[in-house]
């Protein structure tokens, strides 16, 4: 995203990467805070790191390999170590976070389930007292109106995410569209989600409750982290 700073972004991802140690298989996120890890990562390969990735989206996967990270799908390896991914905005007390800005959490949400340590990495602009963050929910293109119907039903208003550069909307890696449904604060994200599963036609959506094992805030002079 667009939002924050750059050097903020950038330590909280060098610091999560400095977590990673020869021998573990490791989630590679997608989005701009996730990327600095991968870059990382990367130099530390180039020092003989010896780690293989699990990207979660083309765009992750396209940087790993420009990076010489050896990478295999999630379904070649037999869970991972630990997965670091960015968030579009999480709460510090419970580490829930809400993800998908990017289109790609229904892989983050695969890769983070399979992972042993989820750890997020954010600058602070993505801090919040209360999720109140748009939920991108990933829709088969025929459960569309459908969805967005039992959005309304659940209390929320959605739209269909339309894409920057092309007419129409966003297709996901996985050639589904993205619905975002804005609920305004969530009272109970673990019952939020678990509603939103349960609809015919989700793929996938972006609240990640109780998922975070440590969330890496960086800032202009430094990084702290929390764990759970
Ligand atoms: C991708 O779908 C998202 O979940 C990203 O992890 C999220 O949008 C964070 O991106 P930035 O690090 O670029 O803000």
């Amino acid at each position: 995203s667009t939002g924050g700073s750059s050097d903020a972004k950038r330590r909280a991802g060098e610091a999560a990467a400095e977590g990673v140690t020869d021998g573990m298989v490791v989630g590679l996120g997608t989005g701009s805070t996730a990327a600095h890890a991968i870059r990382a990562l990367g130099a530390a390969v180039d020092d003989g790191l010896d780690i293989v990735g699990v990207p979660t989206s083309f765009a992750s996967r396209e940087l790993a390999i420009e990076q010489g990270i050896p990478l295999a799908d999630l379904d070649e390896v037999d869970g991972l170590d630990i997965a670091i991914d960015g968030a579009d905005q999480i709460v510090l007390e419970s580490g829930n976070c809400i993800k998908g800005g990017g289109a790609a959490h229904a892989r983050e949400k695969l890769v983070a389930a399979a992972a042993e340590e989820f750890h997020v990495v954010v600058d602070p602009t993505k801090v919040a007292e209360q999720l109140d963050h748009t939920v991108a929910v990933e829709v088969l293109p025929a459960a569309r109106t459908g969805v967005e119907a039992a959005v309304e039903k659940l209390g929320g208003e959605p739209s269909l995410r339309r894409a920057a550069n092309k007419d129409g909307p966003v297709v996901t890696d996985n050639g589904n569209l993205v619905v975002d449904a804005d609920f305004g604060g969530v009272d109970d994200p673990a019952e939020l989600a678990a509603s939103l599963s349960a609809v015919p036609g989700v793929v996938e959506h972006g609240l990640f409750v109780s998922y975070a094992s440590a969330v890496y805030v960086g800032s202009e002079d430094g990084v702290s982290e929390t764990t759970y």
